[in-house]
């Protein structure tokens, strides 16, 4: 469904009153007859970011699975790979924020600055690891500060890799009787293939080997960088990809090319269109499709929803999260940064400018506007 609407700065509290059946998981994705797949673009999707990282650890089986019992079409995991050419589902190949791993004296000699896309970093890497040393780490809480609820789980999980993601995502499947999806992101992809340890070719191993790899299956492949997805299209990848992008920068290989294109180049239509060549979708930061005033407060949605869906591209923006230090400010309850404010007005506003689905922290969160939306309600400002 792609609606627009005529968009106010002033979201104003909604009054509405929310069916039973809303406040319950329901799955945006269509089923189909004989696939057991899905068609991209076939409803809007709920994309539990990290998993359900609002709620876990990010990158865990517990964040991912609960994620799934939220209700999200789907599950997100970023991938890595360890020396042994193993996928491993972390943010990045750096793991000091997401791990034990300075609190372990066995490991303190492989802390290192190493340059990642062109900066330099110090810490430890997954690529120094084999699958069996990382797997004796535990994941933490990245945001302590903000989602202290959620170091009650540290230490409790360990790092997962794809495999497992792709085994617990078929399992819940079962479980729950509906499709699970996967939208996979590569992470640092030219800086891999540049130490040996290409992550396409991994990645196409684990689909393929968990069924995963044909055009209907319910899975995305999603990148920073362009030249990665270029070549997965050219050597016939039958899953859908999605071009991220956003409000400032370039991607990493085209920098490493000496390809002076930005992220704000491949965002003008004739971008996009070179996009859709190879995309079946963007995943743009959610300010590039509704800046924020100098304020803080939400504007006006952009052309790109428009844009995109002019050649056929869906449009998932990044990240929705329930906490006022992420929000508009004219959408925040309180002071606390950590307390949750208005949330779902933000989602509603996004919804009705046309995006076809979104990633978050907190998918129950997600799961509940959509319903909303489809149920007609709007923003009340619009
Ligand atoms: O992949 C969509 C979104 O996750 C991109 O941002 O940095 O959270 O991976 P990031
Ligand atoms: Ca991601």
């Amino acid at each position: 469904m792609r609606t627009s609407s005529r968009l106010t700065a002033g979201v104003t509290a909604l009054a509405l009153a929310v069916p039973l059946s809303l406040a319950l998981p329901s799955s945006g994705l269509a089923r189909t007859g004989g696939g057991g797949g899905v068609d991209a673009g076939d409803e809007l999707l709920v994309i539990g970011h990290r998993g359900a990282s609002g709620y876990r650890p990010e990158h865990t089986l517990a964040s991912y699975e609960l994620a799934a019992r939220m209700g999200a079409d789907y599950i997100e995991p970023d991938v890595v790979s360890t020396s042994d050419g193993v996928l491993v589902a972390r943010h990045e190949n750096e793991i000091s924020g997401t791990t034990d791993v300075a609190d372990r004296p066995e490991f303190a000699d492989r802390r290192t600055t190493k340059l990642i896309d062109g900066m330099p970093l110090e810490g430890w890497f997954t690529e120094d690891f084999t699958l069996a040393e990382l797997q004796t780490l535990r994941a933490v809480e990245r945001l302590p500060q903000v989602r202290e609820e959620n170091t009650l789980y540290d230490g409790l999980y360990q790092v997962p890799t794809l495999d497992e993601v792709l085994e617990l995502r078929d399992r819940l499947s079962e479980e729950l009787d509906r499709e699970i999806g996967v939208y996979v992101e590569t992470k640092h992809p030219t800086y891999f293939d540049g130490i040996g340890l290409s992550l396409e070719e991994p990645l196409l191993a684990d689909l393929d080997e968990a069924g995963l790899d044909r055009r209907r299956s319910p899975v995305f492949v999603q990148s920073f960088e362009t030249t990665n997805l270029i070549e997965l299209a050219e050597d016939g990848v039958r899953v859908p990809l999605v071009q991220l992008l956003s409000a400032g920068g370039a991607p990493y290989d085209l920098v490493a090319a000496g390809d002076p294109r930005s992220y704000a180049d491949l965002t003008t239509p004739e971008g996009l269109a070179e996009i859709a060549e190879y995309a079946a979708g963007i995943g743009p930061e959610k300010g590039q499709v509704i800046p924020r005033l100098a304020d803080g407060t939400l504007g006006e949605p952009t052309s790109l929803v428009d844009d995109a869906h002019a050649v056929d591209l869906l449009v998932h923006p990044y990240t929705f999260r329930n906490e006022n230090t992420f929000l508009p400010t004219d959408l925040r309850e309180g002071a606390a940064p950590d307390d949750y404010g208005r949330a779902i007005e933000e989602q509603l506003v996004f919804w009705a400018a046309g995006i076809d689905g979104m990633f978050t922290d907190n998918p129950d969160t997600g799961v509940v506007t959509r319903a909303l939306f489809l149920d007609g309600a709007e923003p009340a400002a619009a």
